[in-house]
């Protein structure tokens, strides 16, 4: 007998400049539809609902009581993102919340409790990991063809313009954005070289406001040291003209991988290659990087967006957990916390580690 594959209504909390993309996302999911959008700004939800023909509601409340809404995903502002998330999981809502989970550890912990006391489950928006690059490096990690891990470096150089910043008044804060050029863009990297290289144990940062007028950094630089004993690098910025594309560097004692906006760039092996002599040897290896949100926000695809929610909608049917959990999420902000700590006292600081 073949069951029927249910289907997931969703509401959308928040309709900005990253709602089009869940809602274009969920839009091509056989097993999810778009239910209702709600906005502080009712007027967006309304003109949001009207191009998506979809349901809008006047305030939060209302759409979490509809009972045909199974799963919420949380698009406000950085820093309300526990808040609204508290009040969904409230209201038995799974949640979908996108990045970062929010702009405190203390905040992430009160989601997170509150989503287990609910029993809802949670994913934060990672979608870079579902890029084939990325999914093709942890795979040859997993397959310990890279050795023993040994540096790691994220480096996100992107731009934002001034008028990028002063877009909304939440923009380029310590209130409401949490951060900048790391908590708020860098993030997705932080969350990927934790990915692949595991818990940061130390980091050690220098952070600077160099091409905006804004209270947060635009440059942030940070050593880390991971509790594998490997080290590694993070740089994100908005402030390099015109924006590049972004990459993370890999090493480790079998090799050394280059992902370049998603894309495998170079992938030198020694198990491939052979003994690489006394002075190394050539790269052999060079693929095309493909396109990136480095200098338009709003150019992120849905593709992968599509991806995280499949795997997201899988975990709800098997009872199972997503890819991308809320503790790794919180894990991300105790880094992005210890660069801003250790940027300001000049001094090593040990992330708050992630609960077990
Ligand atoms: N995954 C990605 O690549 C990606 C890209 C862009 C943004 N984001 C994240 O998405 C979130 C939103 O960013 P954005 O650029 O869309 O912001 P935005 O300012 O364009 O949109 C936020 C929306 O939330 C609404 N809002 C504010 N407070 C609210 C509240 N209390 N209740 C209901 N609605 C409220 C605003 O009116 C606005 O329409 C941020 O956390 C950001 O980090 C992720």
């Amino acid at each position: 007998m073949v069951t029927a594959q249910r289907r997931y209504g969703f509401g959308l909390i928040g309709c900005g400049v990253i709602a089009p993309t869940h809602a274009t996302a969920l839009a091509g999911l056989p097993n999810a539809h778009l239910v209702a959008v709600a906005d502080i700004v009712p007027e967006k939800a309304k003109a949001f609902a009207g191009e998506h023909g979809v349901a809008w509601e006047a305030d939060i409340g209302a759409l979490l009581a509809r009972p045909d809404i199974d799963v919420v995903s949380v698009c406000v502002p950085s820093g309300l993102h526990a808040e609204i998330g508290i009040r969904a999981a409230r209201a038995g809502k799974h949640l979908v919340v996108e990045k970062p989970i929010d702009i405190t550890v203390a905040a992430a912990d009160r989601l997170l409790d509150a989503a287990a006391s609910a029993g809802v489950l949670l994913t934060v928006i990672s979608q870079h990991r579902f890029s084939a690059g990325l999914r093709r490096l942890r795979e040859l990690v997993d397959q310990g063809r890279l050795g023993r891990l040994i540096l790691g470096d994220a480096i996100v150089k992107w731009y934002r313009s001034q008028g990028y910043y002063d877009s909304g008044d939440w923009r380029g804060t310590w209130a409401v954005d949490g951060g900048g050029a790391l908590m708020n863009q860098g993030v997705h990297y932080v969350d990927l070289l934790c990915w692949i290289m595991g818990t940061v144990d130390e980091v050690t940062a220098l952070c600077a406001t160099q091409a905006h007028t804004i209270e947060v950094e635009d440059v942030a630089l940070a050593l880390l040291r991971f509790r594998s004993g490997a080290v590694g690098l993070l740089q994100a910025s908005t402030a390099t003209y015109p924006g590049l594309p972004e990459r993370l560097e890999i090493s480790g004692t079998g090799g050394s991988v280059i992902v370049e906006a998603g894309d495998i760039r170079l992938a030198e092996l020694a198990d491939e290659k052979g003994d690489a002599g006394a002075y190394g040897s050539k790269i052999t290896s060079s693929p095309l990087p493909a396109g990136t949100a480095a200098a338009d926000p709003a150019a992120v695809a849905s593709d992968a967006h599509q991806a995280q929610l499949a795997d997201f909608l899988a975990a709800l049917d098997s009872g199972g957990q997503p890819s991308v959990t809320g503790e790794e999420a919180r894990a991300c902000v105790a880094v992005i916390r210890a660069v801003y700590d250790s940027a300001r006292s000049g001094r090593p600081v040990a992330p708050a580690n992630p609960r077990r």
